[in-house]
């Protein structure tokens, strides 16, 4: 049998993807699990006319922040790319990514960088989990194909969730065809919803056994799910649909159906962030305002605002949440960004909060943003590339970039949170 070529690479950086780039006669290739400036030994899996991909097999000349990784499962699952490397070396890696980004992609010259906030803890942040299910097996897919890595903790993951691991087995026992159960946790009020995703309808009174018997107290609500495509459909749910989250003097009422920031150590540090750059304004506008997140705090320092968000268990929940926290200047409509943007286009904003999924805007919405003029612009985002695609347009537009923040929501993996402030310009 052929022997499988193992050159050697020095790395020069990390790139968005968490894979090294290193260099191989003129040919870039991307390796996972390096480090800036070593040299390792690569199994290449991929290669292409310009470029490759593999993994680094032996690092001969290793980076002086390279360290054990923590978890038993790194290597394997495909849930975390970094954790090979000291938490001060990934900050320094996300910060090089999103300048380059800004940069390379953004075409952006001087990019007033106000630092990063790291991260309040480097493990056990994440209070909502998506783990699969398949052949027994509970936990996440492996980095390089679809089956599942067994897991019985996850770092990432609240010390709660993992918790609940061995009851989760039992459930997976019972009802046979259990594909998913996505998790969200309260750490302010101990509860816990759970959604089951199964093949097939799961008879609803086994359901509701298995949560009086075999889940604990904290666990409010479960509910069956069954996806169609890339959409899901709920069948029913047992119990209580929601939990509550406390953020400061805030708290929100979060159904299981819709979005919530995940690293809770930085809920009051990425608010206050978000707060600060929107400053005040007559009438604000919040285009992805999920459960009202930012847009119920925002509310106090302005006269009017409002929110839409495509999803309407997040549009419910924030309607709720502004009764909840006595806020009588904000509405909530369930619309898309685009809709929105489209249906208020004669309206005058003076403050737009953008927070899009990880594709980031569509072109058509940042050309209804520029004709709309709002003063300022806060960009939240969780995609470099994207971001950095969406402030060329709006540059170009006739905003100034004033400040972007990095907000380390994500540690151990490759996503880069940030924050940009946009002003336009006179
Ligand atoms: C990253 S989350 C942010 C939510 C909120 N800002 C927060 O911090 O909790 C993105 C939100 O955008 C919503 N969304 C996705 N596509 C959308 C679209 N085309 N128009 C409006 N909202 C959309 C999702 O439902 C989700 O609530």
């Amino acid at each position: 049998m052929k022997e499988k070529s193992r050159p050697r690479l020095k790395i020069e950086k990390l790139v968005y993807g968490g894979l090294g780039l290193g260099r191989l006669d003129g040919r870039t290739v991307l390796v996972r699990y390096s480090a800036p400036g070593e040299t390792v030994e690569v199994e290449l899996l991929k290669e292409k006319r310009d470029y490759a991909e593999g993994v680094a097999l032996k690092v001969i000349e290793p980076s002086p922040f390279r360290r054990e990784p923590p978890c038993p499962y790194y290597g394997v699952c495909g849930g975390c790319q970094l954790q090979h490397l000291a938490y001060h070396a990934q900050l320094d890696a996300k910060r090089a990514i999103l300048l380059e980004s800004l940069e390379r992609i953004g075409k952006l010259k001087d990019v007033p960088y106000e630092g990063e906030i790291p991260s309040g803890q480097e493990f056990h942040y994440r209070v909502r989990v998506q783990f699969k299910v398949k052949d027994g097996k509970i936990g996440f897919y492996r980095w390089d194909s679809k089956e599942v890595v067994d897991v019985n903790e996850c770092l990432l993951a609240h010390r709660k969730i993992n918790e609940l691991i061995p009851a989760l087995r039992e459930i997976n026992k019972a009802l046979k065809d259990l594909q998913e159960v996505h998790v969200t946790y309260s750490p302010s009020a101990d509860e816990t919803v759970l959604k089951l995703y199964t093949i097939t309808y799961a008879d609803e009174k086994l359901v509701e056994s298995l949560k009086e018997s075999v889940l604990p107290k904290s666990v409010v609500g479960v509910g069956n799910y069954g996806s169609v495509g890339a959409s899901s459909v709920k069948r029913y749910f047992i119990g209580r649909e929601h939990v509550f989250m406390d953020v400061g003097r805030w708290r929100y009422r979060v159904s299981a159906d819709s979005f919530f920031q995940v690293n809770y150590t930085l809920w009051e540090p990425f608010l206050e962030e978000v707060l600060r750059k929107g400053g005040s304004y007559r009438k604000g506008l919040d285009l992805h305002c999920g459960v009202g997140f930012f847009t119920i705090p925002l509310s106090v320092q302005g006269n009017f605002i409002e929110g839409a968000d495509a999803n309407p268990s997040a549009i419910k929940d924030a309607e709720y949440n502004a009764k909840l926290n006595r806020r009588d200047n904000v509405v909530f409509t369930e619309a898309t960004a685009y809709r929105y943007l489209k249906r208020r286009a004669g309206e005058i904003f003076d403050l737009v909060v953008l927070d899009p999924p990880r594709t980031g805007l569509l072109k058509e919405e940042v050309e209804l943003l520029i004709k709309n003029k709002p003063a300022r612009i806060v960009y939240i985002s969780c995609n470099p590339t994207t971001l950095a695609r969406d402030l060329k347009m709006l540059v170009r537009g006739g905003y100034e970039l004033k400040g972007v923040k990095l907000i380390d929501n994500f540690p151990q993996t490759f996503h880069v949170e940030s924050v940009s402030l946009l002003e336009l310009s006179v």
